[in-house]
């Protein structure tokens, strides 16, 4: 299977999850599951969402995760704050990474955007460096816009 078509067939997947669920949790919850379980080689993937100046850790897949992260920290601080995706080779090399499980070796941050409202970030880690490439960043922009169009956040984000 290509990546395209596994892309294609996680987000028919997630289409069906969110279909009539407006809940932001339910969806992140799930989310997570289907990503952990259908993306090869990835150690751990979740959700951190937007609490004032700091992201908070949401529903995830993997090893116990840090809880808070501030804006303009780590890979997940710098996405959200450049509201960029933002792909890391080589963690290690990357200044200022946050290290939650020391088998990652990779990761992808993807911002969740709904209009102009930055809800958080979609954060996936891989133990293969280099894991990522331009497809997975485009696969998962396409999830996290899929996602951020299907939820209603209300007063969990402030
Ligand atoms: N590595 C992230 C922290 C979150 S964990 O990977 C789950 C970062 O540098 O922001």
């Amino acid at each position: 299977m290509t990546k395209s078509d596994l892309y294609a067939g996680i987000e028919a997947q997630l289409r069906a999850l969110f279909a009539g669920e407006r809940d932001l949790v339910a969806n992140a919850a799930n989310c997570s599951a289907v990503l952990y379980e259908r993306l090869p080689e990835v150690n751990w993937v979740g959700f951190y969402f937007l609490r004032g100046e700091e992201l908070v850790v949401g529903p995830f897949q993997g090893r116990p995760a840090c809880i808070r992260i501030p804006l303009g920290s780590g890979v997940c601080g710098t996405a959200a704050s450049n509201r960029r995706t933002t792909r890391v080779d080589d963690v290690h090399a990357f200044a200022g990474h946050i290290a939650c499980d020391a088998a990652s070796s990779s990761e992808i941050v993807v911002p969740l955007l709904k209009g102009e409202r930055l809800l958080g970030v979609l954060d996936v880690d891989s133990p293969r460096r280099g894991r990522f490439d331009a497809l997975d960043e485009t696969g998962l922009e396409r999830i996290a816009a899929l996602f951020a169009e299907a939820v209603e956040p209300g007063p969990l984000i402030t």
